[in-house]
């Protein structure tokens, strides 16, 4: 049995010198040290050997195990320093190559003047907030005096999610629109804070006064040119509260234009009509190209056009729970593409949209 064993351990000894992967090293683990391997069956064959030689052999046999393990451990470490010699001769970097460099990127213009608009009325003590951009079709037509057939509506009518029957009569609750105008924030930021707060549509409750922005994204069925997109960007202006006049709109207003465009702007409210405001007025800002004496930015006007404005109508107030004999209050829209293509000197709004990196680097 002597014999045998040193037979084993010599072509075990053979077998792992011989292997050239950890795979074929498992393989002659298995054949030799596993269950059914060739020393495990040598051991199982000592039954046949008298008491005295048993444990002697027993010895034998185990040193030929360990020496066998010793060895195929040390041809496993060999193999793995191999692999990795090779691994780092493979991968090798060459450090004096040019790195590639990093493109930084850069703010949106639009993006720009929205931080400006808000530095701003955040000066003045306003809270920026957000409203849904897919809307119920009460907060941003009905609410805002906007009933089914209103002419308004036909201008604005857009892009429907769920729509009833209009020939059915009027509006529900499943109607609901991508919001065509940021006003409808007014009706929700007045809901909640009005006796109406159940209504609000899980808009968080707050209390009156209400002075805030809501800058944000609106849709129309507009075609695209140089002055229009189908999706745009509106900053919408409301405060509500005790004795708040068209005196304070227009001096917020003065405060915006100079803070924004420059501390010579003029402003210039001209009539004009919206639904949701009585009165309602457009706003002009003196050129800023040409300081009011006309050019080509201003068409040779000296003025140019860059908000709509007025007196929350009362029967707005009424309808979002607010009453209108203990308060009143302003409200404004601006485009924000449209200030800021002013701003910016920018000729054609569709650049706004194109993401040419020759274009927003120069911002
Ligand atoms: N929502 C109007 C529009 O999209 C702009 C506007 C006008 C907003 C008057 C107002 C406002 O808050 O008082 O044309």
């Amino acid at each position: 049995m002597k014999e045998l064993l040193e037979k084993i351990r010599r072509e075990a000894e053979q077998k792992i010198a011989d292997s050239d992967s950890t795979e074929s090293l498992d393989d002659v683990k298995v054949s030799i040290l596993g269950k059914k391997g060739e020393l495990t069956m040598l051991l199982k064959g000592m039954k046949d050997l008298s008491p005295e030689e048993r444990p002697k052999f027993g010895q034998l046999v185990n040193q030929a195990r360990e020496q066998i393990e010793l060895k195929m451990n040390a041809k496993r470490e060999a193999m793995r320093k191999e692999m990795l010699t090779a691994k780092m001769a493979r991968e090798t970097i060459d450090v004096t190559l040019p790195g590639k460099k990093m493109i930084r990127g850069h703010k949106h213009p639009n993006q720009i003047a929205l931080e400006d608009l808000e530095r701003v009325f955040i000066g003045m003590g306003y809270e920026v907030v957000d409203g849904p951009e897919v809307e119920y079709d009460r907060m941003n037509f009905k609410l805002l005096n906007i009933p089914e057939d209103h002419p308004a509506k036909d201008e604005q009518d857009t892009f429907y999610i769920s729509r009833h029957d209009p020939a059915k009569g009027e509006t529900t609750e499943d109607d609901i629109v991508l919001r065509t105008q940021t006003s409808s924030v007014q009706a929700r930021i007045m809901l909640a804070a009005g006796k109406l707060k159940e209504t609000s549509k899980g808009f968080p409750e707050r209390e009156l006064p209400i002075k805030i922005i809501s800058p944000g994204r609106v849709f129309r069925s507009d075609e695209v040119d140089a002055t229009h997109s189908p999706s745009f960007h509106q900053v919408e202006g409301l405060v509500i509260g005790k004795g708040v006049t068209m005196a304070d709109l227009k001096g917020t207003l003065d405060q915006f234009a100079t803070n924004f465009f420059g501390p010579k702007t003029k402003t210039k409210l001209r009539p004009h009509h919206f639904p949701f405001t009585e009165p309602s007025a457009e706003v002009d800002v003196t050129c800023f190209k040409c300081g009011g004496k006309g050019c080509g930015v201003c068409k040779g006007s000296g003025w140019i056009e860059i908000l709509g404005c007025g007196m929350v109508h009362p029967h707005v107030l009424e309808m979002c729970g607010i009453d209108p004999n203990e308060y009143s209050g302003f409200a404004f829209g601006i485009g924000l593409e449209r200030v800021a293509l002013l701003k910016y000197e920018i000729a054609d709004m569709r650049l706004m949209y194109e993401n040419d990196i020759r274009f927003l680097e120069q911002f």
